[in-house]
Formats: structure tokens, C-alpha cells, sequence
């Protein structure tokens, strides 16, 4: 970690028309090798140039991330991709056709000009496209290939707005862009097309059903469905790592839903009796049901979208409010749930309580 508490610029750009000046300021920071924090359609990112591997180390310091977790590299256009990978294989370009700008990151095999500081050693990269006038128009201004992990500092929830960005990244980074909330909330979708098999490293926006229709198959790494397992390593390095976690004790719930209700009352009330805060993490449906320190309603079931939007800010609102213990329900729903909770299981250790 830095020591240096060095001066963050602040600026909000128009997103859909994007200030020159700022975009060309941001620009030339990310060209003498800093670093800025900007948004994109997943969550914000924090930036730094992809081929300068004194730009890497730098974001790994910022987030307090181990080394050996690869970065990110973002393009704004599909033509970039030949400078820095070696094949672009046929369903690459499919998917790329089909999601490209979009929630989708590709894993393909590197070009040299692409440091080992941004790939953690590997010989591989992933590559995106964002969906995001600010993060497209930064990206150009910058030469083109920006890394960039989301812009927490490692093991937080990821940011989906730019308070929570300044909360982490305050006088650590050179600037912060604000484009507002993060329209998906949740990391993108990471595929792997170095393998026979497309394989989906990490569960996103992009489900595994839009992936099949586009190539016909698709495989989720068996390493990343449950608990991690004794010599399955995930493939996507970064999914080892306990992430997203609030810093209170979050159980996840899962069964009918009044006896999932009724459980967690008697829990918080036992709790509460213990002198803990609780916190309950609920549908709309049945959020008046809870008495708790903070009861956040995360939205309607069938509006699976609005939950994976409101999910890392929810977990960030119980961490604001000092929780000791914090109750979510299963938010398993039909499109984003494996996405949802991949991160919500993570968050909790891998603990679900049926009832
Ligand atoms: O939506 C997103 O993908 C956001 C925004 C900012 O674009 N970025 C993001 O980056 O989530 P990060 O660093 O938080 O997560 C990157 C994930 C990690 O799990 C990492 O291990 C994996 O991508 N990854 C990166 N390069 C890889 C590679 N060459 N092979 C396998 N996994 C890789
Ligand atoms: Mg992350």
C-alpha cells in the first residue's frame, strides 16, 4: 500500500456526451502511467494502461490485491483486439458479434506486448468491450487498452456508484469519473474460448443460455458451482479469493418463504437480545415482515435485474450501518440468479441455512 496520500480529482462528466476536456484530462493521466477510476455498464473500474506494467503494479497496490490475480483489459473497439492477442478464435468473434459492447469478458491467448504484471503471469488475457460512453470515449483518449479490476479495495463489495469509489479510493488514485449508478450491478460474464469447450469462469449478466445459443455449448468450470474444493482450482484466478464480503456475518436463508421469514425473525430477536445489530436483506414482497436495525428492501422478485443492480450497495448499506449479523434471503431467479448468487454465496462463505 501507498503511503503517499496523493490529491483524487473528482469530475462527472454528461454521459451520453462526455465533456473533451475531461475525457482528454482522464486520458492523459492513464498515458503517464496513473490511475483513474471510471464507470461501466458492470461496475466501476479502476483504470491504468494495460501495457505498461508500472500502470499494473500501481492498481494492484491501490486495491491491496494480490499479484497473481490478472486484470481486466478493456478495448473500445473489436479491431484493437489483434494488437494484443494471438488467434481470435471463430466463437470469439460470434460472441463478440452477439454481446460486443457488453457485460462479456473473453479469455484469449496474449500477444508479448501485453506484460506478465497485467496478466499475473499468465499467458493468457481477458479482454471487454465495455458498454459505457464514458469508459469507450476514456479508453481511445488513453491509447486504447485499459486494465482494470473493479474499484474496490480488495475483498469489498465491488462499487456501483462513484461515492462508494471516493469511499475505497480517496487519495490513492489520481481521479475518479462519475457517471452515476452502475446500470447491472454485478461483474460481467467471463468466458474462456482457449479451450475445446467454452468454458464460463465467472457467471455475469450474459447467462450461460445466451452463450449456448450463440455457440451451441457452454460449460460452467466446475471449480466456481459450490464450495471451493481441495485441488479444483478455479481457472479464473480471482475466484479463489473470499470476495465481495461485507464486514458483518452474512447467512443466506433458503426455503419457503414463511418459514424463511419466521426463522429470521426469531434470529434477529435473539440476536438483538444479545446486544448484535442485524440487518435483513429482504424482497419486497416480504420486507415488512422484519424487524431488524436495517431491513433493505432489494426490490421485487420477478425484477431480477433491479436486485442485481441493488446487490453490492445492499451489502455496503449494512457495512455503513455497523451490522453484526446480516440475513439475506435466495434470490435464485430464472435469468440473472446463478449470477446474483454466485456473489451472494461468496459473500457468505458458502453458507446456506435451510429451513
Ligand atoms: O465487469 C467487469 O468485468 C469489471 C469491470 C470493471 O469491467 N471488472 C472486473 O475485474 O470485475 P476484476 O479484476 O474485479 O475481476 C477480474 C476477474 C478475476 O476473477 C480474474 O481472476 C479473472 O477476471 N481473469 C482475468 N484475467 C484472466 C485470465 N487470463 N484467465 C482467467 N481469468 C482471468
Ligand atoms: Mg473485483
Amino acid at each position: 500500500m501507498n503511503n503517499t496520500e496523493i490529491k483524487t480529482e473528482v469530475y462527472k462528466p454528461d454521459i451520453r456526451e462526455p465533456e473533451r476536456e475531461i475525457i482528454e484530462k482522464a486520458g492523459a493521466v492513464i498515458k503517464r502511467g496513473g490511475l483513474v477510476a471510471f464507470p461501466t455498464e458492470t461496475v466501476y473500474g479502476l483504470g491504468g494502461n494495460a501495457l505498461d506494467p508500472g500502470a499494473s503494479k500501481k492498481i494492484y497496490e491501490a486495491k491491496g490485491r494480490p499479484s497473481d490475480n490478472p486484470l481486466i483489459v478493456h478495448i473500445c473497439e473489436l479491431e484493437a483486439l489483434d494488437r494484443i492477442v494471438r488467434e481470435i478464435p471463430e466463437n470469439a468473434l460470434r460472441l463478440a458479434q452477439a454481446f460486443w459492447p457488453g457485460p462479456l469478458t473473453m479469455i484469449f491467448n496474449k500477444k508479448p506486448v501485453v506484460p506478465n504484471e497485467t496478466t499475473g503471469g499468465l499467458d493468457t488475457v481477458a479482454v471487454r468491450l465495455p458498454d459505457n460512453r464514458i469508459a469507450l470515449e476514456l479508453i481511445k483518449a488513453s491509447g486504447g487498452y485499459i486494465a482494470a479490476p473493479s474499484a474496490n479495495r480488495s475483498g469489498r463489495p465491488s462499487p456501483t456508484t462513484a461515492e462508494r469509489v471516493i469511499e475505497d479510493m480517496d487519495g490513492v488514485i489520481d481521479m475518479i469519473l462519475d457517471g452515476g449508478q452502475s446500470v447491472i450491478g454485478l461483474e460481467s460474464t467471463i468466458v474462456d474460448l482457449t479451450a475445446d469447450t467454452p468454458l464460463i469462469l465467472r457467471p455475469g449478466y450474459i447467462s450461460d443460455e445466451m452463450i449456448k445459443k450463440v455457440l451451441g455449448s457452454a460449460e460452467y468450470d466446475p471449480a466456481i458451482l459450490g464450495k471451493p474444493k481441495e485441488g479444483l482450482r478455479p481457472r479464473a484466478p480471482g475466484m479463489m479469493y473470499r470476495h465481495y464480503a461485507p464486514r458483518g456475518e452474512l447467512k443466506i436463508v433458503s426455503g419457503e418463504e414463511e418459514k424463511v421469514c419466521s426463522y429470521i425473525r426469531s434470529c434477529c430477536r435473539e440476536l438483538e437480545a444479545l446486544g448484535k445489530r442485524t440487518a435483513v436483506i429482504a424482497s419486497e414482497e416480504t420486507f415488512l415482515e422484519y424487524e431488524a436495525v436495517k431491513v433493505i428492501n432489494i426490490g421485487r422478485r420477478e425484477d431480477e435485474e433491479g436486485i442485481a443492480r441493488a446487490l453490492y450497495e445492499s451489502l455496503r448499506d449494512c457495512d455503513d450501518n455497523n451490522i453484526d449479523v446480516i440475513f439475506s434471503e435466495e434470490f435464485m431467479t430464472p435469468r440473472l440468479g446463478a449470477a446474483i448468487m454466485n456473489r451472494l454465496t461468496k459473500a457468505a462463505g458458502y453458507e446456506i441455512i435451510k429451513v
